[in-house]
């Protein structure tokens, strides 16, 4: 059972670089409600995507109404969000793992107007974000070891979808329930009648002969 609408956030890590706003204007023009941006800083994950740069370019090539997930994998959040802020996010996910004070980002980001997203490695217990489920406007549930695309989903991951559905209950909250690796028709139906309904996929969207029915055939597949 989904809470909240199903959301399909194309994510930018797998489409082609040598033409980034071309391909954000094409996640959009595809259906996608969402573009899911993966910001690596080489110290939190073993990779280096991307900085504020690429935010705001894919900002100027989409325009103000498009919804931009910003997805930080980086080791100090505290130190960096305000750039992206500027650069035009409007969801600003920080990891449990990160070393920062979630309470005081929470503050800080949602004050800012923006939305504030929790994520949590698949190795991360739930009870790492029970204490913060009542600050935050989105929950991340890594599918896949953070770092890079193309992974295989982590099944392992499921029961904690369902128990995050379970706490959000328990609180009375309506916070979005996000999935991010491995993310495809096959795994998009597992999470979501577990209970997500973000739906991110780079591989599968940016890579597909077709984004527009691979789009789609996210937001229908139950
Ligand atoms: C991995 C990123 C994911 C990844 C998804 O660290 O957070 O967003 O890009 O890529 P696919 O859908 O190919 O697994
Ligand atoms: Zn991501």
């Amino acid at each position: 059972m989904e809470l909240n609408p199903r959301i399909v956030a194309p994510s930018l890590l797998a489409a082609d670089f040598s033409q980034l706003g071309a391909e954000a204007q094409r996640a959009f023009s595809s259906g996608a409600d969402w573009l899911h941006l993966d910001v690596m800083d080489g110290h939190f994950v073993n990779n280096i995507s991307f900085g504020p740069a690429v935010v705001e370019t894919c900002r100027q090539a989409t325009g103000p109404e498009a919804f931009l997930d910003v997805h930080l994998m980086i080791e100090e959040p505290a130190r960096y969000w305000e750039a992206f802020r500027d650069a035009g996010a409007d969801v600003i996910t920080v990891h449990a793992e990160a070393k920062v004070d979630l309470v005081a980002i929470s503050h800080e980001i949602r004050d800012a107007g923006l939305h504030f997203g929790l994520a949590l490695n698949p190795a991360t217990s739930l009870e790492a974000a029970l204490p913060f489920l009542d600050q935050i406007d989105l929950l991340l549930l890594m599918t896949v070891v953070p770092g890079f695309g193309g992974q295989a989903f982590l099944p392992e991951v499921l029961p904690k979808i369902e128990a995050a559905v379970e706490a959000r209950a328990a609180q009375s909250l309506s916070f979005q329930i996000e999935v991010d690796g491995g993310i495809g028709v096959g795994t998009a139906g597992l999470c979501a009648r577990a209970g997500a309904n973000v739906m991110v996929a780079g591989s599968s969207t940016f890579q597909a002969p077709d984004m527009a029915e691979a789009v789609a055939a996210l937001r229908a597949a139950n």
